[in-house]
């Protein structure tokens, strides 16, 4: 790419004082890399990468080449463990930086390990999956999974810059589209306005933009942040029913009817409304019914281990002053939304 190609990009900046950081999105746009590494200072990188070499952009300083996998088998302390080992046999010291490329299970653990080696080191993140660019490589959580539940370990730890190269996703499998398609379907209700029939990267942008609004409110989850898991519960749970058989994103999808028709139920919005969230989705070509095998009763237990369900069932739902965490809603009223949608056969 040449130096007037990477002009022609969105920018948004997610503003937390000075912790502040660009986000940059468009084709091309890893190129700027060397120029970010020059800001930060870093004497020398380590870039951990998912995706191959002859794809990555020069750095500019000596570098250190690390191979991840994109997936949540290597997101544990493990990979952790392996890449700070290398980072100091490398020599990696508080002068240096750390770059990450690859899906959202890479940023996140890549995430983790800059926050922990030497109690913290830059990162810049390139994600190459839509999932990554439009939600896990903005707003600073990283993490990665125990055997006994994932993202138990973690930490905030925001970036220097995150780099989200369409260029990535030119290559990307059906499934990994859907994947990042749910989150940008989630998005149109969550204040982004809508974004059907938008250029991709506009898309892209608007989702981080209003990533960005939520964060800089609140970066630390304790309030508006929650409400980025719109559809989250129920696709959270339809993950763990089908033993993760569907896709992030494809439940994320089928959360996102379901929590219009919720809100419905609950009195919170018109049917107009209500039928806008499935128009949303199937407009993606996203899942929008429930699959055959995941019954009413296991969903429910399923979505009272939520996290946000610190007092009976918990949702983000839609309703008069936009998308909101609604505590204590009446299991019989899930139940009969659940019952009342559509169904695989
Ligand atoms: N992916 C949800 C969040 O960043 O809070």
């Amino acid at each position: 790419m040449t130096a007037t190609d990477t002009r022609i990009h969105r920018r948004i900046d997610v503003e937390l004082g000075d912790r502040s950081y660009p986000v940059h999105i468009g084709s091309g746009v890893r190129h700027l890399l060397a120029e970010k590494i020059a800001e930060i200072g870093a004497q020398r990188v380590a870039v951990v990468s998912a995706r191959p070499r002859d794809t990555l952009p020069e750095t500019g300083v000596p570098t250190l080449y690390l191979e991840a996998r994109d997936g949540e088998e290597d997101k544990n302390l493990a990979t952790v463990d392996r890449m700070c080992r290398a980072f100091a046999e490398f020599g990696l010291s508080r002068a240096d930086a750390i770059v990450s490329v690859g899906g959202g299970t890479t940023t996140d653990s890549v995430g983790l390990a800059a926050a922990l080696y030497h109690r913290g080191l830059p990162v810049i993140h390139l994600p190459t999956t839509l999932l990554a660019q439009v939600d896990a490589s903005v707003g600073g959580k990283t993490a990665v999974n125990l055997p006994q539940g994932k993202n138990l370990v973690g930490q905030y730890w925001q970036p220097s810059a995150v780099l989200c190269d369409t260029d990535y996703l030119d290559t990307l499998p059906k499934r990994e589209w859907t994947n990042g398609y749910g989150e940008i379907a989630r998005a149109n209700f969550i204040g982004a306005g809508d974004l059907r029939g938008l250029p991709l990267e506009e898309q892209i942008a608007a989702s981080v933009a209003r990533k960005a609004e939520i964060v800089a409110a609140d970066e630390r989850d304790t309030g508006l942040r929650h409400i980025l898991n719109y559809g989250h519960t129920l696709g959270h749970a339809l993950e763990r029913a089908t033993d993760f058989a569907l896709r992030h994103g494809e439940g994320v999808a089928i959360g996102t009817v379901f929590a219009g028709l919720l809100a419905g139920a609950l009195g919170r919005i018109g049917p107009e409304r209500v039928a806008e969230h499935l128009e949303v989705v199937r407009s993606y070509d996203l899942p929008y019914r429930l699959p055959a095998g995941a019954g009413t009763a296991e969903l429910i237990a399923l979505m009272r281990l939520d996290k946000k369900a610190t007092s009976g069932l918990a949702f983000v739902l839609d309703g008069p002053l936009g998308a909101e965490l609604v505590s204590g809603v009446p299991e019989s009223v899930v139940a009969g939304v659940l019952d009342a949608m559509e169904r695989e056969h």
